[in-house]
């Protein structure tokens, strides 16, 4: 069995899906289920066998020690965080509690339960640890992609959560032996992605009739990559990603936000197209994000390399799958953009300054 912290988030969710169609280790989904959290995306997995969910807080590293104990896993893969950017401006504290301090107790209960085991298992055992290319800070437009030798300068208190969280994980490797592996991805996109991200913000303030919100001038450059290459990547991490190594993970496939934005209002022109006009006329420039990063970018030729991962999906073919994701799942988005949803863009978005 395998323990995925996080599961029932946007990437973990995707990750234990796809885990399942391709094999049958039983996998156990630990997650707190706070906002961000949805069972509805794992609802195909119901009544399936191989699939154990457990409500809990990765702090409560008594409740993890047990279940450790319990079910005798060969790898935790540790997704849960807090992972949106501007909610760690508008409210740090819970980035440290669950990003730092979650992380901690979670290495302590994995390192007790993996001191125990038989020495075949125990050098078997991984831990491994997703994180994100933001722990490496903002690029200019000269600047070679990051490698995993790239110094960390996290900018974002959400980005110095995971960079923290990153060290511990290095270190418990380093102090204790613990068989730890990193993933530093770019940004994702794909199905269960929750709405307050740029990909799916856009495509449902489209269909809304609502305004696009670019922040400052959308010249920033992010690196997309569809989430189900970042499940596959992780896959391969896992099977053969050496003990103690960092992998990052991108898609090659730089972007500005306004030519994302762009894209999705002409795909979404061709598949659900407006009585009038074209959904780029909803698209308005908004005040910026502080301390906004300009630009990031990913050197995978690591794991290209050394685990022969490559990406499936080209932007073009996983946007237009995303998108007719969206437009055919309106029940899982009506779900989620109720109740605390829309206090939060109330919140984020009510009192947003037109930019340029
Ligand atoms: P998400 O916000 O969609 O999901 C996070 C999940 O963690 C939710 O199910 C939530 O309920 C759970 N969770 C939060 N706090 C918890 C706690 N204290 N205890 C147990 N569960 C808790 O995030 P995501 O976008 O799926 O990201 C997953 C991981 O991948 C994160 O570690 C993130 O930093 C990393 N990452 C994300 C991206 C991206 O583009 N989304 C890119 C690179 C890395
Ligand atoms: O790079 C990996 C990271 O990607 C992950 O670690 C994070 O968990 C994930 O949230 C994502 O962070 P970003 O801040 O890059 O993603 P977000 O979707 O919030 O924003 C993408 C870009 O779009 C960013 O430059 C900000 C901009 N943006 C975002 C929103 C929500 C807008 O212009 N308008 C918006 O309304």
């Amino acid at each position: 069995m395998i323990f995925v912290t996080g599961g029932a988030g946007f990437i973990g969710a995707n990750f234990v899906l796809d885990w399942l169609a391709q094999c049958d280790e039983p996998v156990l989904t630990y997650d707190k289920l706070t906002y961000a959290g949805n069972l509805n995306n794992l609802v195909s997995l119901r009544s399936d066998p191989r699939h154990f969910f457990v409500q809990g807080d990765i702090n409560d590293q008594d409740q993890f020690a047990q279940l450790l104990e319990q079910h005798q896993p060969r790898a935790v893969l540790h997704f849960a965080a807090e992972s949106h950017v501007d909610r760690s401006i508008l409210g740090p504290a819970t980035f440290v509690t669950t990003n730092i301090n979650g992380t901690f107790h979670l290495l302590e209960a994995t390192k007790t339960y993996w001191h125990k085991l038989p020495s075949t298992e125990k050098s078997a055992f991984r831990f491994l640890h997703v994180s994100t290319d933001e722990v490496y800070g903002t690029l200019s437009a000269e600047d070679p992609p990051f490698s995993e030798t790239t110094p960390y300068a996290p900018n974002s208190p959400y980005s110095a959560s995971k960079a923290a969280s990153d060290h511990l994980v290095r270190s418990y490797h380093h102090t204790y032996g613990l068989p730890t592996l990193t993933t530093n991805c770019s940004n994702n996109y794909g199905a269960y992605h929750f709405p307050e991200k740029l990909i799916p913000l856009i495509i449902t303030n489209a269909r809304a009739g609502k305004e696009l919100p670019v922040y400052g001038d959308g010249q920033q450059v992010r690196d997309w990559l569809y989430v189900n290459d970042h499940c596959a990547a992780i896959r391969r991490v896992l099977a053969d990603g050496r003990s103690g190594e960092t992998y990052n993970i991108g898609g090659w496939n730089e972007q500005t936000n306004l030519s994302v934005v762009h894209t999705l209002c002409n795909l979404l022109d061709e598949l659900q197209p407006k009585k009038n006009g074209s959904y780029r006329d909803q698209i308005r420039h908004i005040t910026d994000r502080p301390g906004h990063d300009r630009r990031y970018a990913i050197d995978a030729r690591k794991i290209e390399r050394e685990l022969g991962w490559k990406p499936a999906e080209t932007f073009e073919t996983g946007l237009k799958k995303t998108v007719e994701w969206y437009l055919a799942n309106d029940v899982w988005v009506n779900q989620v953009q109720s109740g605390d949803y829309l206090k939060w863009v109330d919140l984020q978005y009510s009192n947003k300054t037109e930019a340029i």
